[in-house]
């Protein structure tokens, strides 16, 4: 595990963009894991400027993103379809093709749990997953206390989680309880991956999840045992572990 911490976001984003960088010049059709939530957005942004500066090609990239919300659609604001689409694949030159969410209003939702693991297996698996993580450690949305075993599922959100969402939503009502989720295998199996967390608030949990047991209640603590993870801190997040 290599660990970063730095006071400059701006250094962190770069940092962050620039293992994007790597992977696509030498792999050109590499399969990005992506992440929604505040955290990534530095990263995304610099990977917009290194892509208008001529510096990454993503044509024939593909992303797979973690999660989306049960009865969202990708036109709804609050989508996380949408909020890719805003965030980052509209100012760059990945094909529309190539991006792939679960379906978060598929009429039959494990079915499409199904069908999104086949996509994952037909791409050949994820080179790289960026990943957030919540103030309870649910990575994607794998929240506390479920098997490490777990493919692509739908999930009841937790209380905590659904109230640290609230602040994208009109009120407490219209915020999605559920939501289909990559599971820990599909996030493991990736090649590398990329943990991000900026903030105090997300201290305790950072220390937790990368030196705490390794459990199913703090479910990024099954990063420790990913052989090619790097972790991206400020210096808040970072606190506990300098
Ligand atoms: C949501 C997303 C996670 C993300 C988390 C933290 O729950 N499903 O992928 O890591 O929010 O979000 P933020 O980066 O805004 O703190």
């Amino acid at each position: 595990m290599e660990i970063v911490i730095s006071s400059s976001m701006d250094e962190l984003n770069l940092k962050g963009a620039e293992y994007f960088e790597k992977l696509l010049a030498a792999k050109p059709d590499a399969v990005l894991g992506l992440a929604t939530g505040s955290t990534p957005i530095g990263i995304y942004n610099e990977l917009i400027m290194k892509y208008r500066a001529g510096r990454i090609d993503f044509s024939r990239a593909k992303a797979v993103n973690l999660d989306e919300y049960i009865g969202l659609s990708p036109d709804d604001s609050q989508s996380y379809a949408n909020f890719m689409q805003q965030k980052l694949f509209s100012q760059i030159n990945i094909q529309p093709g190539n991006c792939y969410i679960p379906n978060g209003t598929a009429d039959d939702i494990d079915a499409e749990c199904q069908r999104y693991d086949r996509v994952i297996a037909s791409l050949g698996g994820i080179d790289i997953q960026l990943l957030g993580i919540g103030h309870d450690g649910h990575i994607g949305f794998n929240e506390p206390g479920h098997s490490f075993e777990k493919q692509t599922h739908s999930i009841e959100l937790t209380k905590e989680t659904i109230a640290a969402n609230a602040r994208f939503f009109e009120s407490m009502e219209k915020v999605p309880k559920r939501a289909i989720t990559m599971g820990i295998k599909a996030i493991m199996n990736a090649k590398s991956v990329l943990l991000v967390a900026f903030g105090a608030d997300k201290c305790d949990i950072v220390y937790r999840a990368l030196t705490g047991p390794i459990t199913p209640s703090v479910p990024g603590s099954i990063l420790q045992l990913h052989p090619n993870l790097t972790v991206l801190l400020d210096d808040s997040a970072g606190a506990k572990l300098r």
